[in-house]
C-alpha cells in the first residue's frame, strides 16, 4: 500500500492544511496525519485537542487516519514503516526552513523522501499563529479554519 505522513503542530488545523490533506490523500492510498507533541512549543491546544480536531475535520476523507509523534520524525516514519513524507509549501518564505528539514531528515534516514505539496493560492497566507491571534482579539475567523475549529477556538481564547 502507498502511504504518506503529513507531519505538523496543527495547532489549530487550518483550511491551508486541509487542502493539502485533501491532495495527499488523493495521490496515496493511505495517509497518517501526525501531530507532533512539539516540546519546544506552548500549543494553544492539548495533543488529544489538536487530534480531536484534526479527526473531526477529516472524518469525510476515508483514507486519512491521526496520530501523534514524539521525538524524532524520521524514526516515527520508520516505526510506521512509511518512506513518504508530506509538507506544504506556502510561499518563498517556507523554502529556507523546508529545505533544511528536508536534508537534515534525509541525512538521518536516506530511505525517507520529503514530498511537497502547494496549498491553494488563496491559502496561502494562512498560519495557525495569526489564526490564534485574531480569535483572541474576537475578529472573524471563518475564512480561515474549519467551523469545529472555529467553535473550539472560540471556547479555549478569552477574547480581549
Ligand atoms: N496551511 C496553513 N498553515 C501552514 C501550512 C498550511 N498548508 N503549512 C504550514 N503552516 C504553518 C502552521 O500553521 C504553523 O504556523 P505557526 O508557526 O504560525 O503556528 C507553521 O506553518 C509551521 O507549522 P507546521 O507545519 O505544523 O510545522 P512545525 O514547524 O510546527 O512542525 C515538524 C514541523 C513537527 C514536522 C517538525 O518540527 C519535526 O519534525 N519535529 C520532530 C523533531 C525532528 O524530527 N527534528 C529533526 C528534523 S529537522
Amino acid at each position: 500500500m502507498n502511504a504518506a505522513i503529513y507531519p505538523g503542530t496543527f495547532d489549530p488545523l487550518t483550511f491551508g492544511h486541509l487542502d493539502v490533506i485533501e491532495r495527499a490523500a488523493r495521490i496515496f492510498d493511505r495517509l497518517v496525519v501526525a501531530v507532533g507533541i512539539n516540546a519546544s512549543k506552548k500549543p494553544l491546544f492539548s495533543i488529544e485537542e489538536r487530534m480531536d480536531l484534526v479527526r473531526q475535520v477529516t472524518a469525510h476523507i476515508p483514507n486519512v487516519d491521526v496520530d501523534s509523534f514524539e521525538g524524532l520524525l524520521v524514526e516515527y516514519c520508520r516505526r510506521k514503516e512509511i518512506h513518504a513524507l508530506i509538507r506544504g509549501l506556502r510561499a518563498f518564505s517556507d523554502f529556507e526552513y523546508e529545505f533544511q528539514m528536508a536534508l537534515t531528515n534525509r541525512k538521518l534516514a536516506p530511505e525517507i523522501e520529503t514530498i511537497f505539496l502547494m496549498p491553494k493560492e488563496t491559502h496561502s497566507y494562512l498560519s495557525s499563529s495569526m489564526v490564534r491571534g485574531i480569535a483572541a482579539m474576537g475578529g472573524n475567523i471563518d475564512d480561515f479554519v474549519p467551523v469545529q475549529v472555529r467553535d473550539a477556538l472560540a471556547k479555549t481564547v478569552k477574547p480581549r
